[in-house]
C-alpha cells in the first residue's frame, strides 16, 4: 500500500496541530499505520501523545497503538539536507558558516521548506499507510506549498547565478586563481575576511543547487499528490488568511478542495424555545433568552459565512465542533472528530 498523505494548513491557532492529532489518532485506530508531523504542539496535547522531547526521528505514541509522532527540527532537517546534497568538505563549511545559519534560521521558508523535506523522507519510506503532515505558520501555511519553488529560485536564481558564474566547477577553478587573490586583498583594505568568505558561502551554497533543485520538484510532486485541507474558524482573520489560500494558490496543483471549520457552536443554539417554558421565572426568562439570541444570531452569522466561502471557492465544508475543555488526550482527540464524517473521508481504508 502507498502512503496517504494529508496536509493540514491553514492560519495560526486555528486547531491545525490538534485535528493533525485527532485525524492521525482516530486513523490509527482504524488500523492504518500512521505517523503525524507535528508543529509546536501545545504542551498539553505534546504530552498526551508523549511528543515531548520528539525530534525528527518518529516514535511510538504509547496511548495509541500504530500511531507514531515527530516533531519537526529545522535545524537538523537542513543538516541532513547539507550532508545529502553537498559533499563531505563542503557540508562542513557551510554547516559552520554564520551566513548559511543565518539563511536556515532567519529565511521564512526555511521551516516550511524543512518540513516539505520531511514529508518527503517519510513518504519515500514507505513506513506508513498514512502521513499527517501539520504545517508550519510561516506566510499563513502558504509557505509550504512555496518553499520548494522559492527555494530552487534562491539557490538556482539569477542573482546567485550571476555572483558565482554559470557552471560551478570551472568557475569555481577561476575564482580560486584570479577572484580570491583580488577579494584577501579588499579584506585587507577593508580589515576584515568579509567578502571572501562570502564568495565562499555563495560558492558553496550554488554546489548544492542540482541535489536540492531535484529535492524540490520531489517535494512539489509529493504535494499534488496529497490530499491538503485547510483548517479555519469563522472570525474575520483566519478568514481572511483562509482566503488566500484558495486564490494564491488558484493555478497550483495540489490546491486543498476541503475547508475546515473548527471550534463550531452548536447548530442547536439557534433554538430558543425551551426559553418559553413557564417553570422559568419571568426574569431569568428574559436574561436568558436575550443572552441565547445573542448566540442564535453568532451561530445564523457563521452559518452563512461558511456557506459563502465554501460556495465562492467550490469546497467542501465541514464542521468540527467547539469542545468546552480542549482535548488533552488520544481518546478526546479522537470524540473531537467523531462526528465530522467528511472530514474522516479523507483517511485511506485499511486493507
Ligand atoms: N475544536 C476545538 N475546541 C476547543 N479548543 C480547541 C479546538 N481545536 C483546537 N483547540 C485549542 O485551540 C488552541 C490552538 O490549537 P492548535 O491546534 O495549537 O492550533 P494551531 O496548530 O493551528 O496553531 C489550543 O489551545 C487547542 O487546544
Ligand atoms: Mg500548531
Amino acid at each position: 500500500m502507498s502512503t496517504g498523505v494529508l496536509v493540514i494548513t491553514g492560519a495560526g491557532g486555528v486547531g491545525k496541530t490538534t485535528l493533525s492529532a485527532a485525524l492521525a489518532v482516530t486513523a490509527a485506530r482504524r488500523g492504518l499505520r500512521t505517523c503525524v508531523i507535528t508543529v509546536d504542539p501545545a504542551r498539553r496535547l505534546a504530552d498526551a501523545l508523549g511528543i515531548d522531547s520528539l525530534g525528527n526521528h518518529p516514535t511510538e505514541v504509547g496511548e495509541q497503538p500504530g500511531l507514531a509522532a515527530a516533531m519537526l527540527d529545522v535545524t537538523a532537517s537542513w543538516e541532513a539536507m547539507v550532508h545529502r546534497h553537498a559533499d563531505p568538505e563542503t557540508a562542513e563549511r557551510l554547516l559552520a558558516d554564520p551566513f548559511f545559519r543565518a539563511l536556515a534560521d532567519r529565511f521564512p521558508a526555511a521551516q516550511a521548506y524543512a518540513a516539505g523535506e520531511q514529508m518527503a523522507e517519510h513518504i519515500e519510506s514507505h513506513r506508513w499507510d498514512l502521513l499527517v503532515v501539520d504545517t508550519p505558520p510561516a506566510g499563513g501555511g502558504l509557505d509550504f506549498y512555496t518553499a520548494p519553488g522559492r527555494m530552487k529560485e534562491v539557490i538556482g536564481g539569477r542573482l546567485l547565478r550571476w555572483l558565482t558564474g554559470a557552471s560551478i566547477p570551472g568557475r569555481r577553478a577561476l575564482y580560486k586563481v584570479t577572484a580570491r587573490p583580488a577579494l584577501k586583498l579588499a579584506d585587507t583594505v577593508l580589515g576584515g575576511p568579509l567578502l571572501e568568505e562570502i564568495a565562499v558561502f555563495l560558492m558553496d551554497l550554488r554546489s548544492l543547487y542540482d541535489g536540492l533543485s531535484r529535492r524540490a520538484s520531489a517535494i512539489e510532486l509529493h504535494l499534488q499528490r496529497a490530499t491538503s485541507i485547510v483548517v479555519a474558524t469563522a472570525e474575520p482573520t483566519p478568514l481572511r488568511e483562509a482566503r488566500r489560500f484558495f486564490e494564491e494558490l488558484e493555478a497550483t496543483a495540489g490546491r486543498p478542495e476541503t475547508v475546515v471549520f473548527n471550534k463550531q457552536l452548536p447548530a442547536g443554539w439557534t433554538d430558543t424555545t425551551s426559553l418559553r417554558s413557564p417553570d422559568l421565572a419571568q426574569d431569568v426568562r428574559l436574561a436568558a433568552r436575550e443572552n441565547l439570541s445573542n448566540w442564535a444570531s453568532e451561530v445564523r452569522r457563521q452559518h452563512d459565512v461558511k456557506q459563502e466561502f465554501a460556495a465562492r471557492y467550490k469546497l467542501n465544508l465541514v464542521d468540527v465542533p467547539w469542545a468546552e475543555d480542549a482535548p488533552t488526550s488520544v481518546d478526546a482527540l479522537a470524540d473531537l472528530v467523531a462526528g465530522s464524517v467528511d472530514l474522516l473521508r479523507h483517511l485511506p481504508t485499511a486493507t
